[in-house]
């Protein structure tokens, strides 16, 4: 199970040390290839025409999930004019090939189209939603099922992701934190990277490599009170500190395209934005790939108020937008904005070269049917070795967020388990949020899990004890896409709750497998009540009642209010929506063959009253720190503090963590620290412990957040083991942006903290001067 990931690992590692040696040869390699792409493009640019340029920066949609009609005559009629870019939502090698074909075949450029589509976590092979991944904590585990995406999306003729997503989320009530990596920007960064490397690959052209799309530039997340497509106002300190560092660490990690999101940004839609498209994305960061617009952003730019479809497709085109996704806006006036002097040949062109480009860099004009094999499409995806990733992604995702009196794991055997919840013996819901191309029907359920894992011994009883939902105003939302989404037992409450009940009488735990359903979160589903649904609330009182140990499995797609379950449950699992191997996974942990590792990168907040709530504020001048108190930054109905804060998550075993010992405590320039603690296993199982590593500035030229997330380590420990873990820390880490955004680090006394959560931890204080 172990060995493939540490393999991977080696080989990255391997991979990485071979670059660096030959790196000048590396760089004129680049730039010999760019100079050959440049002869080339500019050469396909003299004979195009404007239309076929303007066509270029058309993006379409093949409606394939509904008709699969990808080449009606629409379409066609279009791709053989040279006004199709590229399409997104096809796959499967016929009908790729289908629509490659007449592009290629028909049009008089042969200009190849590009193919995306959702890929968000895993394409046929789902692994755990994107916030689920997150609390993995493992970049090795991520950027391998990035990887695995690629291979299986390559394998059915896709050659783009619109994926990662890297929104900075501190609101839960947005049904989009599942697709994002939580709320810290360091770690953000990090798997942004980590995402970007396993999509990509070592090149482009590879077989198996998909060009990724990172989405939403920008600040997507922060749509005021949580509602989706809201507006999102934040000061540009705000921005470049909290929002901004994980797409800078998208294109830091060469990602070869984005997506302009839905909202405005300092009062201007992203998608006319030209300081956010082309002074920060391109001349700050140094981007040079392409930008396409969300799905109708740039027609509803007119929402926004700032002209008709003509004069915001000329904002978009002189802002840096390149590719105009669905709405033809590009298509449909660029031409007669260009004959009345609103727009340049030159912007046309610019646009135009930059999607050329990313076709050349995918080795789409050496060979347009590059990843349409039908032999890699029928041996290539869903495979065993896919699932096995699938299955350990998932196990290694899972937070303990309770477990009194060491009720987990589970025995195996002579203990009598009732398993109930409407979320069970269910399959479609374990894949969670955006799985296009996900087959639910190949998903394992927690029942078939925990029977695979426990063998049925006769000892395993089911019930489902209540719906997803009663509430039928809230179901016709979570069927919009048709009645099949949320599957009702029409039997009336309360006979499904008695049958629970009687189950879990007869046993010696019950296990309770509760909380949001599919559609419950991702896009356009924001939730103003982020508890779990009154019906499986009302099972899990009756059974909480009858004093046998309570164990949640819990499913979500956000961070949800648990105060009840915390204090009436014995054991709380949280396994967001974890894939295909959803069942098996699960079982794999409550049975103890995995001791489960991961940790929040979201905070829970006790209520919705508290949102936005995360752990890397700012002081207040009244900063409230418990008792009874008046004039303090604080409610006079609940506490200050999260239910589950930023970082948290239990193992069966017990990690004890030693003072820090540092290696100065006072330093000068551009000198190293180094702290270490020691951390011992001092329980009864070997496990692992993510070690974070904190620092706090307390004084500087601006407020500073009270602590920011600056490293961590995984670690392994055996029974009784004890290791020091040692961080390195260099003024690097200490920067910042001042008032007029300049990075940089201020000399003076800093904390440094390590421990096992963000609210946990141990600290030592340094002088830094410069
Ligand atoms: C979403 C994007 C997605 C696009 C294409 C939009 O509604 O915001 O995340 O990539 O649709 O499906």
């Amino acid at each position: 199970m172990k060995i493939f990931f540490t393999k991977r690992r080696v080989n990255y590692l391997t991979t990485a040390a071979l670059l660096v040696l030959p790196l000048s040869n590396a760089l004129g390699q680049k730039a010999s290839t760019d100079a050959k792409m440049n002869i080339f493009v500019s050469g396909l640019m003299k004979k195009m025409t404007v239309d076929e340029k303007i066509g270029q920066l058309n993006l379409i949609t093949s409606g394939m999930a509904i008709t699969g009609a990808v080449t009606n005559n629409g379409v066609e009629a279009n791709l053989k004019k040279g006004a199709i870019g590229g399409i997104f939502g096809l796959y499967g090698t016929a009908n790729v090939k289908s629509a490659q074909d007449v592009a290629v075949k028909n049009s008089r450029l042969h200009i190849p189209l590009i193919f995306g589509l959702d890929v968000i976590h895993g394409h046929r092979t789902i692994f755990p939603i994107p916030l689920g991944m997150s609390t993995t904590w493992d970049m090795g585990i991520i950027e391998q099922s990035a990887h695995i995406a690629a291979k299986e999306a390559t394998a059915e003729g896709l050659n783009w992701v619109f994926s990662p997503m890297v929104d900075i989320a501190r609101d839960a009530r947005w049904g989009r934190i599942s697709e994002g990596s939580g709320e810290d920007p360091w770690y953000g960064g990090q798997v942004a990277a980590a995402m970007v490397k396993g999509y990509q690959g070592s090149s482009l052209t590879n077989a198996d490599a998909v060009m990724a799309c990172v989405k939403h530039f920008a600040l997507y997340g922060g749509a005021e009170a949580g509602r989706e497509y809201n507006t999102v106002d934040m000061s540009r300190i705000r921005m470049y500190q909290d929002y901004m560092p994980p797409y800078k660490a998208a294109v830091d990690a060469g990602a070869g395209s984005f997506m302009s999101s839905f909202n405005v940004v300092d009062g201007v839609p992203a998608t006319v934005n030209k300081w956010l498209l082309t002074d920060l994305l391109r001349k700050q960061w140094g981007f040079d790939g392409f930008v396409v617009s969300d799905y109708t952003a740039l027609n509803e730019v007119t929402n926004h108020g700032l002209g008709d479809l003509q004069t915001v497709s000329a904002l978009a085109l002189k802002a840096g937008l390149d590719m105009d996704m669905v709405g033809e806006g590009f298509l449909s006036t660029l031409k007669t904005s260009l004959k009345q002097g609103k727009v340049t040949i030159a912007e046309i062109d610019l646009a135009c070269r930059r999607v050329l480009e990313a076709k050349y860099k995918l080795g789409l004009f050496a060979n347009p049917y590059k990843s349409i094999d039908a032999t890699r499409e029928a041996n290539e995806v869903l495979t065993p070795e896919h699932r096995k990733a699938a299955r350990i992604a998932a196990e290694h995702s899972f937070v303990l967020l309770k477990n009194d009196n060491q009720i987990l794991p589970l025995k195996k055997s002579g203990s009598r388990i009732a398993v109930v919840g409407p979320l069970a013996d269910n399959k479609r819901d374990m894949l969670g949020t955006w799985v296009i191309a996900g087959e639910w029907q190949k998903s394992i359920s927690v029942l078939e899990g925990i029977k695979n894992v426990a063998g049925n011994s006769g000892l395993i009883t089911y019930a489902k004890g209540a719906n997803i939902t009663e509430d039928t105003a809230f179901m016709s939302r979570l069927n919009f896409f048709g009645q099949q989404m949320v599957s009702i037992d029409k039997r009336p409450a309360n006979e499904l709750l008695e049958e629970a009940v009687d189950n879990a009488k007869r046993s010696d735990v019950i296990v309770a497998v509760v909380g949001e359903s599919q559609s419950m979160s991702g896009e356009s589903s924001s939730r103003a009540d982020i508890s779990i649904p009154e019906s499986q609330q009302n099972m899990l009182k009756a059974l909480a009642k009858l004093g046998k140990p309570l164990v949640i499995v819990l499913f979500n797609g956000r961070p949800l209010t648990l105060t009840w379950e915390n204090e009436n449950a014995a054991a709380i699992l949280d396994v967001w929506a974890p894939g295909t191997e959803a069942g098996n996974a699960v079982a794999e942990v409550l049975f103890g063959n995995y001791i489960p590792s991961g940790k929040l990168t979201t905070t829970f907040p006790r209520s919705v009253g508290q949102i936005p709530i995360y752990y890397n504020h700012l002081n207040t001048g009244r900063p409230y720190s418990g008792g009874p108190a008046k004039f303090k930054s604080n409610y006079l109905d609940i506490s200050n503090d999260p239910l589950y804060p930023f970082g948290y998550g239990l193992s069966y075993t017990k990690f004890n963590y030693g003072d820090i010992k540092l290696s100065k405590t006072n330093l000068k320039g551009n000198e190293a620290l180094t702290a270490t603690v020691a951390v011992t296993n001092a329980g009864k199982y070997a496990g692992e412990e993510v070690v974070q590593l904190y620092i706090s500035d307390p004084v500087a030229s601006v407020s500073r957040a009270v602590k920011e997330l600056k490293g961590f380590q995984k670690i392994n420990l055996q029974v009784g083991e004890t290791k020091n873990v040692t961080f390195n820390i260099t003024p690097e880490q200490l920067k910042f942006y001042n008032s007029q955004l300049k990075y940089d680090w201020e000399p003076g006394e800093f904390i440094v903290q390590i421990g096992t959560n963000s609210a946990d931890v141990k600290a030592a204080k340094v002088q830094w001067v410069k």
